[in-house]
């Protein structure tokens, strides 16, 4: 695997790939990579000749300067799990990302006016300038994403669609621990009772699932439900940021029941103690 930290050289050695024929697969991360990151990386490889992970730990999307600060960072343990699952790492500094301070924003519309959205303000901006930036360095021919972060999936088709990149966005599934949570970088957080108490999560999503499959509840009702869950889950310190079942066609919140064959996504953020 070779490490690129300068703009510069990673597009000489990318451009040199593509000059061969190569395709370029990108999956962009920000590091404590978990079994999640390395499906993603294991898709890319078999889609693509050269296989490209980016780790970057973005300021511009964090509106918490503490969930910043306590970003889980582990450079060397990324770089022993990138060794066997791709050929390219590029692990830029801040100054090489940002040499000047950004002044646009993005505005999506009802895409980022909900969930994640409402609750940190300017991250969608964020995740849509380092993106951007990101796939200009890059020019991969495709790029890969984890649906856990549906929210943020439909952003970049949105992004990639509007700014006409010449990439193809590939969502990918979720990848869960045995107990169903999903694997995510901040997990790492976790100390060992946060870690059981988190499974509620999960099992939230499928009490919603259960409910909405049969037909009984419209989404506001199951919504009652897992509000009233989730107050008594306040005891064990976990505290709901959102939860929202929306339409997969167009990303907007449900409110009345699912016609049949609606495809429809339920979605949970939430704390358990600080950590989101
Ligand atoms: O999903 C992430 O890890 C980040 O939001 C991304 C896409 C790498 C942009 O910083």
């Amino acid at each position: 695997m070779l490490i690129f930290q300068k703009i510069s050289t990673l597009r000489l050695y990318l451009n040199e790939q593509r000059r061969k024929g190569l395709s370029i697969g990108f999956v962009p991360t920000m590091g404590a990579l978990h079994q999640g990151h390395l499906s993603l990386l294991e898709t890319a490889q078999k889609e693509s000749d050269c296989t490209v992970c980016s780790i970057f730990v973005n300021p511009n999307q964090f509106n918490n300067p503490d969930d910043l600060l306590k970003y889980p960072r582990m450079i060397e343990k990324d770089v022993n799990l990138l060794k066997n699952n791709c050929d390219v790492l590029f692990y830029p500094s801040e100054k090489e990302m940002y040499p000047q301070q950004v002044v646009l924003t993005f505005d999506f519309k009802h895409l980022d006016q909900i969930m994640e959205g409402a609750s940190r303000q300017g991250h969608f901006s964020g995740v849509a300038t380092v993106v951007s930036k990101l796939l200009h360095f890059v020019e991969p021919d495709i790029a890969f994403f984890g649906q856990k972060d549906l929210q943020q999936c439909f952003i970049i088709q949105q992004l990639v669609k509007d700014l006409s990149f010449f990439t193809t966005i590939r969502v990918c599934p979720t990848i869960r621990e045995t107990d169903g949570l999903a694997m995510s970088s901040r997990n790492v957080r976790l100390n060992d009772i946060d870690r059981k108490n988190a499974t509620n999560l999960y099992q939230n999503l499928k009490i919603a699932q259960n409910l909405i499959q049969k037909q009984e509840n419209n989404p506001l009702e199951v919504k009652k439900i897992i509000l009233q869950n989730f107050q008594e889950l306040e005891k064990i310190n976990i505290r709901l940021d959102y939860f929202e079942i929306v339409d997969m066609e167009d990303f907007k919140i449900l409110s009345d029941l699912p016609i049949h064959g609606t495809f429809i996504a339920i979605c949970i953020a939430a704390y358990v103690r600080d950590i989101r």
